[in-house]
């Protein structure tokens, strides 16, 4: 074929032809109206509906009021891919902050939170940090990357502590009011812990909260042997500083390594999954926030899909009611939250290599269904290991044993890309990759979302 050809194959008509008599191009296609240099634009062309100072454009396309103030709310109150930063936007936690306040105030030890990616650690800590301020505490919060330098982490935290609380330093003179801060009262190069701690037992008037967020991504040992003797330091000269270390972990020995001087100094919390209540919670504080109503029975699902991860939780939240926006109704319904479960399930397998996801859809609506959505649950443990035991308690059938679970599982090994090791005599079993299991949740999901009873058994629970 001819190139001409080819082209006027796939584009049949010249722009001239597209023309109506007037010279303008149909409405229904090409021109609804001009852009902000006077350009003209067709009504169906993707553009950013607010401003870059969240202010709702007008002009093309622009939306009814009360759909863009709800679509401003939602990405505040559903954004999946940040942490929640204020007290406003933060649901429930209410029994693991209090744990953390208590182990902080009462018990004066140092906190290690610990759980699975996207369980809200980061949140939790803000939320701390900010009640924590509120009552005089100075924070310092810190994100730990692969290669932290202890003298360099420590050093920044410690530029957030006035000179004025060194004990040395008399209030009202010209050192306490120069602005001066505690890190310069350190040595100009690297210092170990023993130092730091001398240096932080004369603080006076206030108590430092030091928060070592992303713990689980520093590899030098010699980084995490520091931190630990640093909290037995400061923990024997009854110092006014506090460690809060957070990381994916399943505990915390994990976390922190096994260091058995500094176990009675420090007081490990796991990070819970949300319960269905707290689920509620995150969609009320939405609700209010923007106008959009969500079905109730539609929250119930929400628990169940998320499986307890306030990062899942959120993300179809905030697909669900983007969809009811976007058809301009303010009440969010099944079917918004089946479109929302979809664009979920595209963006996972945008994650993953195309190879695994063809291999992974043959392994729904099929006979593995019951065994696959028993081990993607069983794999939400915070270190994502799972046994054949912890899928049998999953399944409606108990007459499966936990050898013919393992037997599947090492057929199905390949193509979920598990892992495998032995502890305690018991076969234990990851996902290589953790967008997995999520996946396959989803996949399972979304085939529940379109069963004839789901409405009647969600009613009947
Ligand atoms: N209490 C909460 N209320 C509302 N949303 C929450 C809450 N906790 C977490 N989220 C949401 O869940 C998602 C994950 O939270 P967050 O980043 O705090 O988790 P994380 O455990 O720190 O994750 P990672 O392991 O990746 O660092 C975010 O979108 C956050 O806004
Ligand atoms: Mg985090």
């Amino acid at each position: 074929m001819a190139v001409g050809s080819a082209l006027k194959f796939l584009w049949p008509f010249s722009r001239r032809e597209q023309r109506d008599e007037e010279g303008q191009f149909p409405a229904s296609g090409y021109v609804a109206s001009r852009d902000v240099r006077g350009a003209r634009v067709r009504a169906d062309f993707p553009n950013f509906r607010a401003s870059a100072l969240d202010r709702p454009l007008g002009g093309v396309g622009a939306e009814r009021r009360e759909i863009s103030r709800a679509r401003f709310a939602l990405a505040t109150y559903f954004t999946p891919t940040q942490p929640v930063t204020d007290r406003s936007s933060f649901a429930g936690r209410l029994g693991v902050l209090s744990r953390l306040i208590s182990a902080i105030e009462s018990q004066r030890s140092h906190v290690v939170l610990y759980g699975e990616r996207g369980i809200g650690k980061t949140s939790l800590l803000h939320v701390l940090a900010d009640v924590a301020r509120e009552s005089s505490y100075i924070v310092s919060y810190a994100t730990c990357g692969a290669h932290a330098d202890f003298s360099d982490l420590f050093r920044s935290a410690l530029s957030d502590v006035p000179l004025l609380f060194h004990r040395g330093v008399a209030p009202n003179t010209d050192e306490a009011e120069s602005g001066r801060k505690l890190a310069d009262r350190l040595p100009a190069g690297p210092f170990d812990a023993s130092e730091l701690a001398a240096l932080c037992s004369e603080i006076v008037g206030t108590r430092v909260l030091i928060v070592l967020d992303e713990y689980d991504r520093v590899t030098s040992p010699d980084f995490r042997q520091q931190v630990a003797e640093l909290i037995k330091n400061l923990s024997d000269r009854a110092a006014r500083v506090h460690l809060v270390i957070a990381g994916v972990a399943s505990n915390l020995q994990e976390l922190i390594g096994y260091v058995p001087s500094i176990r009675r100094n420090v007081i490990g919390l796991p990070m819970p999954r949300l319960e269905e209540e707290e689920v509620q919670e995150m969609v009320a504080l939405g609700e209010a926030a923007s106008g959009v109503r969500f079905d109730p029975n539609l929250t119930r699902v929400v628990h169940l899909l998320s499986l307890g991860s306030p990062y899942l939780a959120r993300l179809l939240c905030h697909h669900a009611a983007q969809e009811a926006l976007d058809h301009g109704r303010l009440t969010v319904d099944m079917g918004h939250l089946r479109s929302a479960v979809d664009l979920a399930i595209a963006e996972v397998e945008g994650r993953m290599a195309p190879r695994a996801v063809a291999e992974l859809r043959k392994l729904v609506s099929g006979r593995y269904d019951p065994v696959v959505a028993a081990l993607s649950e069983a794999s939400r443990s915070s270190d994502g290991w799972f046994s054949g035991r912890s899928v049998v308690q999953l399944l409606p059938n108990t007459s499966v044993t936990a050898q013919q679970v393992e037997r599947e599982l090492a057929e199905l090994a390949g193509k979920l890309q598990l892992e495998t090791e032995n502890v305690d005599e018991e076969r234990r079993f990851r996902f290589s990759d953790d967008n997995l299991p999520v996946y396959l949740w989803l996949m399972l999901g979304r085939t529940r979302l379109d069963s004839p009873t789901l409405e009647a058994d969600l009613s009947s629970r």
